[in-house]
């Protein structure tokens, strides 16, 4: 299966950043979103993403203007028609994104694959959304897609052999090793990882050390880019306490429950660097900073 045309739905952050791989990549790349000023903002996270990696010497100039020009913005859903894969990476809400997988349905050719960026959501409730469940897959891509050099492919039941042959090689050509997982909540690195979290959240509760002790222990003593914490904040809490929530709801164990810390952050906006405060404090002037 040839494969020139990418769609992408959402330009969050991780729309944005798989819109912004996908057109380094060399596909025409369709972007939505739902209104102009998200579209507006998502566009100007993919720009300033191309800057940097220009300046990092991850990228030509010229390589960023073909980036750019193959990158086309929309707030319609129709717009989507031509595409021959199309990644989803709206909300963590099933309906809405089972909703979107059906308008997706109506909308895209035949032999297109469509793929969920969820990081929690069964596929095969978003695959019986559709008329083509064995062209559904999960792809989820780790945050920040442009850098983290994973995606992990998800296989529901009626996934086809020939729609993971050709999203792996998809996924290749996007740079990217594939990891495979079953369709079960967590796939295989939330599974590890958010228990870690919930771990160190723990640990905070309980007072036995600092929130930068338990950073730095992890980072100099294991050799991780982030600790616990600092990944927390950058991820998202309400992200890492919503994921929780399905793990736990799965598996009933006990390690996968949000510890109360958690919801009472969450509850109190503390949701890390996206609203300037988690366990670390982003906003101006402050220095409770994650350790360097
Ligand atoms: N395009 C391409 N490359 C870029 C880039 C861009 N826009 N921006 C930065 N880079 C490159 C840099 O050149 C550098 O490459 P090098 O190592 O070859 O020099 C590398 O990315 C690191 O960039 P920086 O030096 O700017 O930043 P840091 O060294 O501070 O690293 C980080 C930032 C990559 C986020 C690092 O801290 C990290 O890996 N953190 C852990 C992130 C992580 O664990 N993500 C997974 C989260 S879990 C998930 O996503 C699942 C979800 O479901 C919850």
């Amino acid at each position: 299966m040839e494969i020139r045309t990418v769609g992408v739905v959402g330009c969050g952050l991780m729309g944005s950043g798989i819109a912004e791989v996908c057109a380094r990549a060399g596909y025409d790349t369709i972007v939505r979103e739902v209104d102009q000023s998200l579209l507006e903002r998502g566009l100007e996270r993919i720009g300033r993403s191309l800057d940097t990696a220009v300046k990092r010497g991850k990228l030509a100039e010229a390589g960023r203007g073909s980036a750019w020009e193959r990158l086309q913005g929309t707030t319609s859903l129709d717009a989507l028609a031509p595409c021959d894969v199309v990644i989803e990476a709206v909300i963590e809400q099933l309906d809405e994104k089972r909703r979107v997988f059906s308008a997706l349905d109506e909308v895209c050719p035949p032999h297109a694959i469509l793929a969920s960026n969820t990081s929690s959501i069964p596929i095969i409730e978003l695959a019986g959304a559709t008329r083509r469940p064995g062209q559904v897959l999960g792809m989820h891509f780790m945050n920040p897609a442009p850098v983290m050099p994973l995606v992990e492919l998800v296989r529901a039941l009626p996934t086809e052999e020939t729609t993971l042959d050709a999203a792996r090689a998809f996924c290749d050509s996007l740079g990217k090793r594939v990891i495979v997982a079953q369709d079960r909540a967590g796939f295989i690195v939330n599974l590890l990882l958010v228990p870690y979290l919930l771990d160190a959240i723990r640990i905070v509760e309980s007072s036995t050390a600092s929130k930068q002790d338990i950073d730095l222990g992890m980072t100099l003593g294991c050799g991780l880019p982030m600790g616990p914490l600092t990944l927390l904040d950058f991820v998202g809490l309400d992200t890492v306490c919503y994921i929780a929530d399905i793990l736990y709801e799965e598996y009933r164990e006990q390690r996968y429950a949000p510890p109360p810390l958690l919801r009472r952050m969450v509850a109190a906006g503390y949701t890390g660097r996206k609203s300037g405060r988690g366990f670390y404090d982003y906003r101006d002037g402050s220095t409770d900073r994650p350790p360097a």
